[in-house]
């Protein structure tokens, strides 16, 4: 018997909604596989903040690094918005991310036919979008030294970052991306801002120097206020994305908005070795925390991404993603997917209606 141990880490707001139903997504599929998972639950961000006083405590990342894989909910909240910087939920997440050497972070954005009418853009606009966004995930201007808070010449008070990329930081990203790009479309679009940022003028050269040894797949290169335009005016252009920590966070974000809803998109984040940490792109959302209205499917997709690449199983992860089209087919929407016609829901009973599909298992045409 497949057996694997699987680090649960709810987080905060939403967090804790999306990830339970993630979870016996998870347990249902993969006992009806013959797979047994092992789930340790673990404090991240600002629930390991009120209970450790850090946001990612010693034993949340030597359990994480352990596991077969990590499963994420989200992070953050008003309540510690204003704590020090290293006492930020998102200062855990960031440790956890570097922790794990996570470099690589998939995000695809795919318009399912039965969401067309939730995109804020035209039916012939969104309609069969199907992209990847592959961001530097641990390195830029998030990590770059030196940082921080000081004063400048004329005594004024300053914070400042710095965007930096190391040559083995952009060739180890690019060499994924490629490398997708060849399985997906065979398209490859980088994004920067090489007419301004040193940072870019590097990572474009960079990619442009890897470029020779896929010359299977076709490579462009765009700046990113362009991109930002150029994903709202025609997504159809793109299939592969390669961008750094900061841009690849902001354009996931758009392109999630022509699925629909943030509450779509799934990611996983992988290094060379050790387990992937797999989350929804979307944050602990705590204008709707504690309402059941959140969306799980991003979560839920999140969950299939860690059977596909991070154990391997991609039988299972078929399953559940057939179950999210099959539950679509039903007709069943939370709130921020909802059009006239079809069926709102709570988070938990998107759930249940979830698990009836895993279990039925009707393929989707
Ligand atoms: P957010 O993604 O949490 O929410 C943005 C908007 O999208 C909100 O209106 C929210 O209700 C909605 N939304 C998000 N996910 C949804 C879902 N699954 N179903 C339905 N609606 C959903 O972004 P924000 O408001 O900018 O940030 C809130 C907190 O989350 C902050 O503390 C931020 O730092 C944190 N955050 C964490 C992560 C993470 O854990 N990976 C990601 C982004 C933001
Ligand atoms: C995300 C989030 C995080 C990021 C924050 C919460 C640190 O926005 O996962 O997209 O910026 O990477
Ligand atoms: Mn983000």
């Amino acid at each position: 018997k497949r057996s694997y141990s699987i680090t649960l880490l709810p987080g905060d707001g939403i967090g804790p909604e999306v990830v339970s139903v993630a979870k016996d997504v998870l347990l249902l599929a993969g006992s009806l596989h013959g797979i047994k998972l092992d789930f340790q639950e673990k404090l991240l961000g600002g629930a390991a903040l009120d209970a450790t006083g850090v946001p990612l405590p010693d034993d949340t990342l030597s359990v994480a690094k352990q596991s077969d894989a990590v499963l994420l909910g989200a992070i953050g909240g008003y309540k510690w918005d204003k704590n020090e910087k290293h006492l930020k939920p998102e200062t855990g997440l960031l440790q956890l991310r570097e922790g794990l050497q996570v470099f690589a972070n998939l995000r695809p954005a795919k318009v399912f036919p039965q969401l067309v009418d939730a995109s804020t853009l035209k039916r012939e606009v969104a309609e069969g979008v199907d992209l990847m966004v592959v961001r530097e995930l641990t390195g830029g201007i998030y990590f770059g030294k030196p940082r921080g808070f000081g004063t400048n010449e004329h005594g004024d008070e300053i914070g400042f970052n710095t965007e930096i990329y190391a040559a083995h930081e952009v060739d180890r990203i690019a060499r994924v991306a490629f490398n997708i790009a060849r399985k997906r479309g065979g398209k490859l679009c980088s994004v920067d801002k090489a007419n301004v940022l040193e940072a870019s003028m590097f990572w474009r050269k960079r990619v442009l120097a890897l470029a020779e040894e896929y010359s299977d797949v076709e490579l462009s290169h765009m700046y990113v206020d362009n991109a930002s335009m150029q994903l709202i005016r025609y997504p159809k252009q793109f299939d592969t994305i390669v961008t750094n920590n900061i841009f690849g966070d902001i354009l996931s974000d758009e392109a999630s908005m022509i699925t629909g809803s943030i509450g779509m998109l799934p990611s996983a984040s992988l290094g060379d070795s050790g387990p992937g940490l797999f989350e929804p792109i979307h944050g602990s959302a705590p204008d709707i925390a504690g309402q059941d209205k959140a969306n799980p499917f991003a979560t839920v997709l999140s969950a299939a991404m860690l059977l596909r690449y991070g154990l391997g199983e991609e039988k299972v992860a078929d399953r559940i993603e057939s179950a999210v089209l099959e539950t679509l087919n039903k007709g069943f929407r939370t709130a921020d997917i909802y059009s006239a016609g079809t069926k709102l829901v709570g988070c938990k009973q998107l759930g249940e209606e979830i698990l009836k599909s895993v279990e039925s298992h009707v393929p989707a045409a």
